[in-house]
């Protein structure tokens, strides 16, 4: 995770977003009222579809009473935006100026200073931290004047490590200032961070100094350039005045997961990114004031900068920093920490979801689930069986699933089943709705508009909205090919996805994950999707074939009780997809593998699969994101013996 210094802070009155305008809820009647107030007022609007209307029709309007009434600003904005799709020109808030962290924080401490910010659910159950958002601001206080003195001016940029490839990282992103821990702690086990950092840092003559928290007990050899976090905070001043930032001013990169090339340092902004989360997190989610939420993604991940740190904490939320593996100790892990923890929303991967339905319902069932009210997954597609199992194991039957799809680039959620209404149908795996702002749109291979209601193709966003990312850090020009040249006009998604008769969305996962049999067009996930009771997990490639141009293959984790020879395996899943989809899209190849390579983040490495799959293993690559590099050898070996 890469942050963007901005940290000088104090209490400040947090009523200063009042002066420009907080909107008059009471002069709108109505259900929809009731569920967003921010949009009192709004002339037309009497329920969902028209405020979607309106928010794309008077899109200046819809953006400024939200950030009227969500942020607290600290002088007011003179253009809501500045936008052009078709030359990469995103700027939202113009003029304006706000402290994240007097958003997050001091806004709260006036209203509610004991209420936990932040449960940090440490690795080992039943020892979880609870901080407090007076704790938490005297923290961020005590950091800010840290950094300060130790240089680091508004401007500079801090590298917060968490994940590999860090030199790259550092270099990329011109950093003077890495800030650590000894060691990591996830699963039971210890991973030297520190030591890491220092082979990274040894290569990056641009940073002076590394602060170095302690996460356990053990020593570290401290270089001249170290700093001791810990102990230099304490002498530090718990009051620190904050810096009043520029809505466009840079608040953190974040580098994809590189899933994709070289990982690309996706740069977020001050105002609109904050904004967007904020809305997302609460309508996204059905969020009310004191409800814990559970958000348990990598912090180091989009998701975990969205929904555990800026949206849950502008709104003041008790937010969950989840440091553990869902099967650690055991696979009743999120359960008993949902018990433990009386969390009311919880957020997680698809990918995690499939490994504890492999385990079976008893480790769901030992844990009082009640707390629970909304159960969201993020990620991937979610697979039906997943989705059944999430919903009727995990949520008892009684809690909508929120299948959100978004992107690092999107800053926030973009696509997902209920924004504001908590009656809205949800047809099972899909994301459904458009977020209010979003409009999202199908284009063909031609860049045509896909107008008819019923349609699929590329997936683009017509309109700016306030979260996207504003660039590639260094690379402008990239932006601009990658997302604004594709479809010109549009923002290029780089995902695939059908849209039904009801205007629902589904998504059919990466374009480049589309496979082409035959010249038919199949998108992996729906394959993936195929139901065998047998299977837990599975992800499936397009690979060279000489006479369909591209031929279908599965890799396949079974669940651990499965019961089933390999040939009555291959035959089910075969025609399992010849019924569901077509023949032509039943796989040649089925390979059983024990795992998946996975990304840190649960993402699947298909790049890694395809690659194995047309025995280019010299391209194999970049393979330090993956979260157990040894899964590719069992993939070689097990690649050798099915074909
Ligand atoms: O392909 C989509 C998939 O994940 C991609 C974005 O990955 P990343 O930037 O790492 O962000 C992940 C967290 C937001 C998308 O282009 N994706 C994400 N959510 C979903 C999804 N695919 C299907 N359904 C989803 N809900």
């Amino acid at each position: 995770m890469w942050l963007r210094c901005t940290s000088r802070r104090l209490l400040t009155p947090f009523n200063r977003a009042l002066k420009h305008g907080r909107l008059n809820a009471s002069s709108w009647s109505g259900k929809v009222a009731a569920v967003m107030p921010e949009a009192a007022g709004f002339q037309g609007v009497t329920d969902r579809a028209t405020l979607q209307e309106f928010s794309h029709a008077h899109s200046d309007s819809f953006w400024a009473a939200m950030a009227n009434h969500r942020l607290t600003w600290t002088s007011a904005y003179d253009t809501v935006q500045d936008c052009d799709l078709r030359r990469g020109k995103v700027k939202w808030f113009v003029g304006g100026k706000l402290n994240v962290s007097v958003n997050c924080l001091d806004r709260h401490v006036l209203t509610c200073p004991d209420r936990v910010a932040l449960i940090w659910e440490r690795d080992e159950p039943g020892a979880e931290v609870k901080v407090t958002y007076r704790e938490l601001l005297e923290m961020t206080c005590r950091l800010g004047n840290l950094l300060r003195r130790r240089g680091v001016k508004k401007g500079d940029c801090v590298t917060i490590y968490i994940s590999d490839a860090l030199a790259e990282r550092i270099r990329d992103a011109n950093s003077s200032t890495v800030i650590t821990v000894n060691q990591g702690v996830r699963g039971g086990k210890m991973i030297d961070l520190k030591k890491t950092v220092d082979a990274a840092v040894d290569t990056c003559p641009n940073v002076r100094q590394v602060f170095v928290a302690m996460r356990t007990e053990t020593p570290v050899v401290m270089k001249d350039r170290d700093v001791a976090m810990e102990e230099e905070m304490a002498h530090e001043e718990a009051v620190c005045e904050p810096a009043a930032m520029d809505s466009e001013d840079v608040l953190f990169m974040l580098y994809t997961s590189g899933s994709t090339g070289k990982p690309k340092g996706l740069v977020h902004t001050q105002a609109g990114y904050l904004l967007y989360a904020s809305l997302t997190h609460k309508y996204v989610f059905d969020y009310h004031d004191g409800d814990v939420f559970g958000c348990v993604a990598d912090i180091g991940w989009i998701t975990g900068h969205s929904y555990c740190v800026y949206g849950p904490l502008a709104n003041g939320a008790t937010t969950v920093l989840f440091e553990s593996t869902p099967i650690y100790p055991d696979p009743g892990r999120y359960w008993e920490t949902v018990q433990r923890l009386q969390i009311n929303q919880f957020y997680g991967a698809p990918t995690a979801i499939r490994l504890l339905l492999k385990y079976g319902d008893q480790w769901v069932h030992k844990y009082d689930r009640s707390s629970l009210k909304t159960l969201g997954s993020v990620g991937e597609p979610i697979n039906t069986e997943a989705w059944e199992w999430y919903h009727k194991v995990v949520g008892d039957g009684r809690c909508p699933i929120v299948d959100t799809w978004w992107q690092t680039e999107t800053g926030g959620i973009c696509i997902a089943p209920r924004p504001s209404d908590p009656d809205a149908e949800i047809v099972p795996g899909m994301a459904m709705r458009p977020f209010f702002g979003i409009k999202p749109v199908l284009v063909d291979n031609e860049g045509e508009e896909l107008t008819s209601k019923s349609a699929s193709g590329a997936l683009c966003i017509a309109q700016p909205w306030p979260g996207m990312a504003r660039t590639i850090h260094n690379n402008h020009q990239r932006f601009i090919e990658t997302y604004c040249q594709p479809f010109p006009g549009y923002f290029f998604t780089g995902d695939g996805a059908s849209r039904t008769e009801e205007g629902y969305y589904q998504i059919t996962g990466r374009l480049d994950d589309v496979i082409n049999v035959s010249g038919h067009r199949i998108g992996t996930a729906e394959i993936e999707d195929n139901h065998c009771s047998a299977v837990a997990e599975s992800a499936v490639i397009g690979y060279t074939h000489d006479i369909k141009g591209q031929g279908v293959y599965a890799f396949v984790v079974l669940k651990k009780e499965a019961d089933i020879t390999e040939p009555e395996l291959r035959q089910q899943l075969k025609d399992s997809v010849s019924k569901s989809i077509a023949k032509y899209a039943s796989p040649d190849y089925i390979q059983i593998a024990q795992r998946l390579p996975k990304t840190r983040s649960g993402k699947i490495m298909r790049r890694v699969l395809r690659n194995v799959v047309e025995r280019d293993l010299e391209g194999l690559g970049d393979l330090s994101t993956l979260d157990d590099p040894t899964a590719v050898q069992e993939i070689i070996q097990g690649h050798q013996a099915t074909t």
